[in-house]
């Protein structure tokens, strides 16, 4: 296998140059190497505690034993499975996605991307209401395929792409009265983050979603909750929507589903939408969508979580965080200017867009690897496996106190 210096080289040169001269900048030209918990040890021995974990993909903590024990026996005995036929995996993911998730949401189509059960997600919308409008919120992220990046927020995604798909809107998040307005009688599905992720971390008012449930009930047009980022404890529930007792029509949930081992998504939908389905079996495919062996990693992730209690255990150590960006707050009054957290979906709002690049680059060189918001960089995403120990969020706190430190001084 090659060095670091070789992997670098050749990821430049043929992977993508601009993107390892921006990672360079940020502190963040790591190459992973070995992989634990809530911490990984790059390929020249550095050590680092992950608070990036591809936008909360490691909630049960990189490599987690019980997870690869599940998925090496998997692979003693099935391979991904033929993906036109009915499978025992599959069908027990499915009945277990249908008790945790709240309400009467049922059924699932899988996936291998959360873009793709987004795009599915919109297009059962679409295709079980008749209704073409999708209402989405300004700077959310739903991913870079057909249908979620015609939803996405974000202009600089979607330019290049033009035209992408009609019937599309965004209203500001966390503003019901907007929403009000956009909503009509055409208006097939609003899709909202409970939380917004790639937004800069951003916690509507409470009670939002609720009117947002009510205003789609009024109009016949259905609630999407993107949970990709949310899901699975991260925010202190199992599903950030049950903070306030809202039950979508359609949710998406991946990233931590996979176990931080092996790729899987999924859309659950109430089982009256399934009736599109019956006049159309085979309307919406996926070749490794729901492989055999992506199910039974699910299938030991959500029994994980729950043994485990970790939504519990992210608040927990959200508060402990908390305490700490409290002092912090006292300390940096001129560049700290705000912190966001529900649970362990944490972000800190820097006085200007340059502190985030930089406050990568200074948390890099203590020890955490953390990357700001992509639609807003001057807010610090902290995102630690749900694993991460007490002693490994006062590593975090103190990292943060010195590049606080570091950059007040003038440094990078
Ligand atoms: C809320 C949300 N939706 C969708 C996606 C897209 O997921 P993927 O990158 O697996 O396509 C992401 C990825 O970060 C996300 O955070």
């Amino acid at each position: 296998m090659s060095t670091k210096a070789e992997a670098l080289r050749d990821f430049a040169e043929y992977v993508n140059p601009m993107k390892v001269r921006t990672l360079r900048h940020a502190g963040l030209d790591i190459i992973e190497g070995r992989r634990e918990g809530a911490r990984i040890w790059d390929l020249d021995g550095r050590e680092y505690i992950d608070c990036i974990t591809s936008a909360g993909s490691f909630n049960v903590g990189r490599r987690n034993p019980v997870i690869i024990e599940a998925l090496k026996e998997a692979l003693d005995e099935l391979d991904q499975g033929v993906f036109l036929i009915c499978s025992r995996a599959k069908a027990e993911l499915a009945r277990r996605l249908a008790e945790i998730t709240p309400g009467d949401l049922k059924m699932t189509m899988f996936g291998v991307s959360g873009g793709e059960v987004v795009d599915f997600a919109i297009k059962l919308a679409r295709g079980y209401t008749m209704r073409p409008g999708i209402v989405s919120a300004e700077r959310c992220y739903h991913g870079h395929t057909g249908f979620a990046l015609s939803a996405i927020g974000r202009e600089v995604y979607r330019a290049p792409f033009e035209p992408l798909m009609p019937g599309f809107s965004r209203v500001p998040f966390g503003d019901a009265e907007a929403l009000e307005g956009a909503v009509g009688p055409d208006t097939a599905a609003v899709i909202l983050e409970p939380v917004q992720g790639e937004g800069g971390i951003r916690i509507p008012p409470r009670g939002y979603l609720q009117r947002v449930r009510e205003i789609c009930g009024r109009h016949g047009a259905l609630l999407i909750l993107d949970e990709i980022q949310t899901g699975f404890g991260r925010t202190g529930k199992m599903f950030a929507c049950e903070h306030e007792g809202v039950v979508p029509d359609i949710m998406t949930v991946g990233k931590s589903l996979g176990g931080s081992v092996y790729p899987i998504t999924a859309t659950i939908f109430r089982g009256e939408l399934g009736d599109f389905l019956i006049a159309n079996p085979f309307i919406h495919l996926s070749t490794f969508g729901g492989s055999d062996l992506g199910c039974v990693v699910g299938l030991r992730v959500i029994d994980y979580i729950l043994e485990h209690d970790l939504p519990a255990r992210a608040s927990r150590m959200g508060e402990r965080f908390a305490r700490g960006f409290e002092t912090l707050l006292e300390r940096y009054p001129d560049i700290l200017v705000e912190v966001r957290q529900l649970g362990l979906m944490m972000g800190l709002l820097f006085s200007e867009d340059s502190l985030g690049p930089r406050m990568s680059y200074q948390l890099a060189q203590n020890g955490v690897m953390a990357i700001f918001s992509g639609n807003e960089p001057s807010v610090m995403r902290l995102m630690p496996p749900l694993t991460i120990t007490e002693e490994e969020v006062d590593l975090v706190l103190e990292a943060l106190d010195k590049s606080m430190q570091a950059i007040v001084k003038g440094g990078n």
